[in-house]
């Protein structure tokens, strides 16, 4: 195959089918590499962020390379170091197809958030002048282009964030980039029988969200990444489109949740099994003071390695206990108190069965959006009608119309339903970082706990929203399912905050 078709599978229009791979039967060389961590822009001392959205390659193990899209980089991007400030921010779009640059997890306007709205043109730059003020937390950034997001972010168009206010070594958490402090991007990817990464969904892979059969971190699969004898901590980002993992190590040793998506915890919580879901970021502080290194694995499914690990005896031992107590967190309301809005996610089966029952779910056609592009190779509504029923209230997204409007400062109790059975969608709100008050009626686990900007709908889920930027009509911040295919095929809203 030449460079320029499989261009396509990642990035361009066509569809080229291939049929799913065996996983078996990629034939990955044996010598384990070393895990590579995103290099590090440090933007604290310049105040300045320049990103360039550019076509690469990615070749895993020895295979054919696919051809993939970075962020300054073939495949992924830096990890951008920031604090609260000024931040002038440049990013120019070197690809053939408008991108954009959303900043997931940080609260910054309407305008700057990097939405559907704020596409960047092929060889055209964004530029913004962010005043950044928040809680420290691993935020990431990804393309959010209408309609294309799972591609890109497939393709490589993700990064992520350390949101620090330099208090980490007072905080006695582990901080030295690269040494003790790893930001680790999961995703899974699928491969063609020749070892190319290929992304090629169908309509189960809309319906259930598009998954590979290898686990890559940080863009390589069976890395090693070592670590000293101490305590070591893990930003984990899901950044897989779709599959949700549930962590642990082979020896089942416990670790320490410090911080979930928009921040640090009161307490460490310790926990042998941890799950994540797509977007979701999740720091963990693991020791690795005894025993030989462990390896992560997932236990979602059928079992997977994840990423192992080996002690690096060279490297000091510096931090050897965890900490008791991180940051506090302020009280909330009580959700009865407060103004609530609902939300029902529909997806392609349930309100296909809503329309043989007459429910007037046929309106969602005339929401159109984008549903089909993803797959590429005809005009929209090529999937038929099950693919297009996918929407939030029994709408589809559509760009041209604001779903509703809050108003700047207030906090809001939302309940988000859908779900069950099987199929769980992280549900993500831009612009925001809420409470989890209880999801499926229960209280929150240890991963729906602190600062969250995505939680897990299974059935239910009630969250507390405080709104504390602005947002217009002209540049609405995004709610979504942020498994991307049912993104993309219209599984979002957006709103305004004034
Ligand atoms: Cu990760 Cu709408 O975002
Ligand atoms: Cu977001
Ligand atoms: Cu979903």
């Amino acid at each position: 195959m030449t460079r320029a078709l499989s261009r396509r599978y990642l990035l361009g229009a066509a569809a080229l089918a291939v049929a799913a791979p065996l996983a078996g039967r990629v034939a990955f060389g044996q010598a384990q590499e070393r895990l590579r961590l995103p290099p590090l822009i440090d933007t604290r001392a310049s105040g300045r962020l320049a990103l360039r959205a550019q076509p690469g390659e990615l070749s895993i193990r020895g295979g054919p390379p696919a051809l993939t899209a970075g962020y300054n980089q073939n495949y992924l991007g830096p990890t951008i170091v920031m604090q609260n400030g000024p931040l002038a921010v440049r990013v120019e779009n070197a690809l053939q197809e408008p991108v954009s640059s959303h900043w997931h997890g940080l609260l910054v306007p309407g305008e700057q958030d990097g939405g559907p709205h704020k596409a960047i043109a092929p060889g055209e730059a964004w530029t913004g002048d962010m005043d950044l003020s928040q809680r420290p937390c691993t935020p990431w950034y990804h393309s959010h282009a209408h309609g294309s997001t799972a591609r890109h972010v497939y393709a490589g168009l993700a990064g992520m964030i350390n949101y620090t206010d330099g208090r980490d070594d007072q905080r006695g958490l582990p901080s030295r980039y690269g040494i003790d402090d790893l930001s680790l991007v999961i995703q899974d990817r699928r491969f063609d029988d020749s070892g190319r990464m290929i992304y090629n969904p169908d309509s189960t892979d809309i319906q259930n969200g598009f998954q590979g059969s290898r686990i890559l971190v940080n863009g390589q699969f069976n890395a090693i990444a070592p670590v000293p004898r101490g305590i070591v901590r893990l930003r984990l980002l899901n950044g897989s489109n779709a599959r949700f993992y549930t962590l642990h190590f082979n020896d089942r040793r416990p670790f320490f949740l410090v911080g979930t998506d928009g921040g640090l915890l009161p307490n460490p919580l310790e926990m042998t099994y941890m799950r994540i879901a797509p977007a979701e970021r999740m720091e963990i502080l693991v020791d690795f003071g005894e025993g030989p290194a462990p390896v992560l694995m997932s236990a979602s499914g059928l079992p997977m390695k994840i990423l192992e690990f080996a002690i690096d005896e060279t490297q000091p031992r510096r931090i050897v206990r965890v900490p008791e107590t991180l940051d506090a967190e302020p009280a909330w309301p009580d959700a009865d108190s407060l103004p609530l809005r609902r939300f029902a996610l529909n997806m392609g089966g349930s309100s296909l069965a809503e329309v043989k029952q007459g429910a007037g779910i046929h309106s969602v056609h005339a929401g159109h959006g984008a549903p089909a592009r993803l797959i590429g190779s005809g005009p929209n509504g090529e999937l038929g009608i099950g693919m297009t029923d996918f929407g939030i209230n029994g709408r589809a997204y559509d760009m041209k119309r604001i779903d509703f409007a809050v108003k700047l400062g207030a906090f809001e109790r939302w309940i988000i339903s859908g779900g069950g059975a099987g199929v769980l969608h992280p549900f993500h709100v831009h612009g925001v970082h809420f409470r989890v008050v209880s999801t499926a009626g229960a209280p929150p686990k240890p991963e729906d706990s602190g600062w969250k900007d995505t939680v897990v709908v299974d059935g239910q889920a009630e969250i507390i929203v405080k709104f504390e930027r602005t947002a217009s009509a002209d540049a609405p911040y995004m709610y979504h399912c942020h498994i991307l295919e049912h993104e993309d095929a219209g599984m979002m809203g957006q709103f305004t905050v004034a």
